[in-house]
């Protein structure tokens, strides 16, 4: 069986394009395969060190991603910073990890050049901190998106490193995840080809009716087809993707059709995918407010988890500081 490791930035909300790219895989991956989720609280220190917001950010991830659908019933989700023997694994593995490679990795460049003011170790050893969350584990497979690619061949590259340096057989490569078919884009709705935070067009799993209401009446369109079967510009068949996406088939076909027709009205369509999306996101939204007031159960949650993944921490880094040649006495 695949282990599969997922991180999660504790900071910044879902937003529908997490949600249909990665949650609900991740919620059908959890079944399939022994499944870690950690939110990556120690990593958000190497850019967000603001100790009043940090616990919060985590809380909050936490109760989103459980509100979508991650079961700490089946998988392993824990924080970061609960399993601290994630930092040692870390050190042991810089041992290894060579400056000049560090320097030339392209997230660190990219840090350099926007934050010249805070180039800090920390940033510097990201990679090698992400390879000791993966390899703490022993994954086999690591959900990620493209820019995180060059981190997890990173990954692959200690561990073949490591391997190779103590002649065994020990750390697994570690292989990106690929949702293949099932990998749902959402588009913008601002005429822009995808959802995302930075694209500053989201629509939130956190968002009232009226906010989804409003955003998706402001979605941009356009004149309306002048004759049947007209070739659709973007904006326009960015709405249809998206109606495929939260509508049903026949809602779909329905509007395809008038489309073709010339008889589509945006405004109708609109209010459908507006309808449509709220009736995906609020069931969440009230989960995400209903386990956030639940204290209880979120420190439940945390504790298992962080039980769980220490577990499999500590025997790894028994292993690690064997071959190291680090004995007891
Ligand atoms: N660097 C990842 C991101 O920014 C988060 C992360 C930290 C991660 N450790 C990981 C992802 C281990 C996958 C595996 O999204």
């Amino acid at each position: 069986m695949e282990t599969v490791l997922s991180g999660i930035r504790s900071t910044g909300q879902l937003h529908l394009g997490n949600y249909y790219g990665a949650l609900k895989n991740f919620v059908k991956m959890q079944h399939d395969a022994r499944c870690y989720f950690f939110i990556a609280d120690y990593h958000s220190l190497t850019t967000h060190p603001d100790p009043s917001a940090l616990h919060g950010n985590v809380r909050n991830a936490l109760a989103e991603y459980l509100a979508a659908g991650l079961d700490p019933n089946v998988a392993t989700i824990y924080v970061q910073s609960d399993v601290p023997q994630v930092a040692e694994l870390s050190l042991l593995l810089s041992m290894h990890a060579y400056v000049g490679e560090l320097e030339r990795t392209v997230s660190f460049k990219d840090k350099i050049r926007k934050h010249p003011e805070n180039v800090n170790a920390g940033l510097l050893t990201y990679p090698v901190l992400m390879a000791a969350d993966i390899l703490m584990h022993r994954a086999t497979r690591v959900p990620v998106g493209k820019d995180q690619e060059q981190h997890l061949e990173m990954t692959r590259k200690f561990a073949r490193r490591f391997n190779s340096i103590y002649g065994v057989d020990y750390f697994p490569e570690s292989l990106p995840y690929n949702f293949g078919n099932d990998l749902v884009k959402v588009p913008g709705l601002d005429g822009s080809g995808k959802m995302g935070k930075s694209e500053g067009n989201g629509i939130y799993l956190v968002d009232s009716d009226k906010e989804i209401s409003k955003k998706v009446m402001k979605a941009v369109s356009d004149g309306g087809p002048t004759e049947p079967h007209q070739v659709m510009a973007d904006p326009i068949q960015n709405l249809f993707s998206i109606m495929s996406i939260v509508s049903t088939p026949d809602t779909y076909s329905y509007f395809m059709d008038k489309y073709n027709s010339c008889e589509i009205r945006y405004g109708d369509m609109k209010k459908q995918i507006a309808a449509d999306m709220i009736s995906v996101i609020s069931p969440i939204r009230e989960r995400i407010v209903e386990i956030k007031s639940n204290d209880k159960y979120i420190n439940e949650v945390v504790a298992d988890g962080a039980s769980k993944a220490r577990e499999s921490a500590n025997a790894t880094i028994k292993d690690v500081r064997e071959i190291m040649g680090i004995k007891s006495f």
